[in-house]
């Protein structure tokens, strides 16, 4: 006899703006509040989990739904939505791991992030290949990098502002758990490295400076009684430790690898997100994260404690570590502009408030920041900052996110003005349908796609 789960038992990633659309939209009639800038011209795109059968095991293993909107010319050309489709949506009975063993990098959902690099698209989840779509949001499938990847690709690459090249690792819980990879400006693998840790263990993120890969080996770790259970196979652990690991850069004389990682203890934490890392006057590596003081303690369901924007500063030379709180206002998703990634950043954003109703504006130089709520219903996501074509200082942009309206249980398409952040938006676009929470976007400009 079918049984019927009432509302309050389903867990939260399948209720209230959490919960799944199940429309593909295409919509070209779209109301604009505001003007939309003239010099914008290319796609907001945004990843997050949309479980096709409508339900899934965790938050994070529902299939990939891109929500997008087409910016040209002053106007909001369209919005779509597509579930990504990899071969995990078309055929849900393949697996990752087989019976046998094997692993079928193929399979993976590329629900957490989509970026351009080398001219292509990809949506990225970390336990898979990336999946590339294309500017229209249709699937072109998985790509390995013409058969030289060989593990996973993390959602979270970087690319490289001073040399156009895309850093990246994959982890996975069977040996090397850990794998670095750099792609050149014009997206060819040219460099893989397996990184020596300990054990297996949860790698969401990591950073680079301009000079600097850095690894966080965080005690979230491979838990084979959960994977049995088919849920997220990680969880806690007391007795794992915590460290960050800084690798020079290749540079075009010498490749380094694990061996030149030098690896610094760490109080233990988790940290899904760094915001930037850069080498500071002193020579210092910094780096500053979401940091979460425990994670998945009892259940990988548990997010009640919430991350706080916290320093790193690495001092190669002694060997010392220190670490501070920067801010405590409840905050995730960090961001900067992207063109210093690696680089000293002034300002920061991301997506906070204690009930998830404001974006956070960071200015590390003046060690203030600034709340923005986005109404009394307002649930913004990830910001994405986007410069201004001719920036007369480092915050002259945008800051573009997806809005969700509680009480009318909708969403828009919000433009700011990063330098004024508590002003009106400078547009916002009402979309014709929800867009629930997610993970990761980026702003795709034509340029980069052309
Ligand atoms: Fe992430």
């Amino acid at each position: 006899m079918a049984t019927h789960v009432s509302s309050e038992k389903k867990p939260f990633h399948l209720k209230g703006n959490y919960a799944p659309v199940d429309t593909e939209v295409s919509a070209t009639d779209l109301t604009v509040r505001g003007s939309i800038p003239e010099e914008l011209s290319g796609r907001f795109l945004r990843n997050g989990p949309n479980p096709k059968s409508g339900t899934s095991a965790h938050w994070f293993l529902g299939d990939g739904m891109i929500h997008g909107i087409r910016l040209r010319d002053g106007r909001a050309d369209w919005y779509r939505n597509r579930y990504v489709r990899t071969r995990a949506f078309l055929e849900p009975d393949a697996k990752l791991i087989g019976d046998d063993g094997t692993v079928d990098r193929t399979i993976g959902v590329a629900n957490t992030h989509i970026v351009g690099h080398g001219g292509k698209i990809l949506a990225l989840v970390e336990s898979s290949f990336p999946c590339e779509v294309s500017p229209d949001l249709d699937t072109i499938g998985s790509y390995d990098f013409e058969g030289r990847l060989d593990t996973a690709m993390t959602a979270h690459p970087k690319m490289c502002p001073v040399t156009g090249e895309m850093h990246f690792f994959g982890y996975g819980f069977f040996e090397p758990y850990l794998t670095y990879h750099r792609v050149s400006p014009d997206g060819r693998l040219v460099q893989s490295e397996a990184i020596d840790v300990p054990g297996p263990t949860m790698i969401h993120d990591f950073a680079i400076t301009d000079r600097h890969v850095i690894f966080m080996d965080l005690p979230i770790v491979f838990d084979l009684e959960l994977a049995m259970q088919g849920t997220m196979p990680y969880r806690w652990d007391d007795d794992y430790g915590a460290r960050v690991g800084i690798m020079a850069r290749s540079t075009d004389d010498v490749a380094t690898g694990s061996a030149d990682v030098r690896w610094f203890d760490v109080e233990p934490c988790y940290v899904f997100h760094p915001m930037n890392a850069y080498v500071d006057a002193e020579d210092r590596v910094v780096v500053d994260t979401a940091r979460y003081r425990q994670l998945w303690r009892g259940s990988s369901s548990d997010f009640r404690d919430h991350a706080t924007l916290h320093r790193w500063r690495f001092d190669l030379a002694s060997g010392g570590v220190s670490e501070n709180e920067l801010d405590d206002r409840p905050m995730e998703f960090p961001r900067v502009a992207e063109h210093l990634t690696g680089l000293p950043n002034r300002f920061g954003y991301g997506a906070g408030g204690l009930d998830g109703t404001a974006l956070v504006k960071y200015d590390l130089e003046a060690e203030t920041s600034q709340l923005r709520e986005l109404g009394p219903n307002g649930m913004p996501g990830e910001p994405v900052f986007v410069p201004a074509a001719d920036p007369e200082s480092e915050d002259h942009g945008w800051l573009m996110t997806y809005v969700y309206d509680k009480a009318r249980d909708g969403s828009d398409f919000v433009l700011l003005d990063a330098r004024d952040i508590d002003a009106e938006p400078v547009a916002t676009v009402e979309l014709p349908q929800r867009v629930p929470f997610g993970f990761h976007g980026s702003w795709i400009d034509d340029a980069g796609i052309a």
